[in-house]
């Protein structure tokens, strides 16, 4: 049986697009994207999931997570990817899924990374800074905010005339959407070995 995975995404969403056109490539062969969770109603990510036929829940405060949990339980999840979702999900929620949550983020973790740093702020402050190499990591999400195991990483060049707007979106291209589906594969297969032992 294939990992019953749920992304959670509060804005654009086109880490989930990348997810979803690899599970269409069959490049997620062991993991089915069930269920999309956001915690934004106006989300263009919800869009994406409906045009791809996958359920969709929004889990608003106050009571989020237990929203969150519930329609999780619901669509018996086993595996949750954070795909640009804008809120730190607390210890206890995190307990109730060890080593089944990742997160993608848009630096080389550990820099510019943990609360504060998150969508295009990341990029202001790599920029801000004068790194000259900047990328994207996946890692496992634990009750440290970006501080987790680290699945993956891929360096980016920053350029002279960078903005915050096209190195955002290099980073994306050039990082983000290559390495979110190939770490979910990753951790979708071994949840089903796990399974299936
Ligand atoms: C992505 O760059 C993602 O890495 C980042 O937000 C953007 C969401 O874009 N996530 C974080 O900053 C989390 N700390 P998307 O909605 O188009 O995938």
């Amino acid at each position: 049986m294939k990992t019953r995975i749920a992304v959670l995404v509060s804005g654009g969403g086109t880490n989930l697009q990348a997810l979803i056109d690899a599970e269409k490539r069959g490049e997620l062969p062991d993991g089915e994207i069930v269920l999309v969770v956001s915690n934004n109603p106006d989300a263009y990510a919800l869009t994406r999931a409906r045009k791809a036929g996958i359920e969709t829940a929004v889990c608003v405060k106050p009571g989020m997570e237990g929203k969150l949990i519930e329609a999780l339980r619901a669509h018996d999840i086993e595996m949750i990817i954070l795909a640009g979702f804008m809120a730190i999900l607390s210890k206890n929620f995190v307990s109730l899924y060890p080593d089944r949550i990742i997160n993608i983020h848009p630096s080389l973790i550990p820099s510019f990374c943990g609360e504060g740093f998150y969508g295009l702020h990341v990029h202001e402050a790599a920029l801000k800074y004068g790194v000259k190499v900047t990328g994207a990591t996946v890692h496992y999400v634990n009750e440290i905010p970006d501080g987790g195991r680290i699945i993956c990483q891929k360096a980016v060049e920053i350029r002279e005339d960078d903005t915050p707007e096209t190195l955002q979106r290099r980073v994306m291209e050039q990082a983000e959407w290559i390495l979110l589906p190939r770490a979910a594969q990753t951790v979708a297969n071994r949840i089903r070995m796990e399974k299936e032992q």
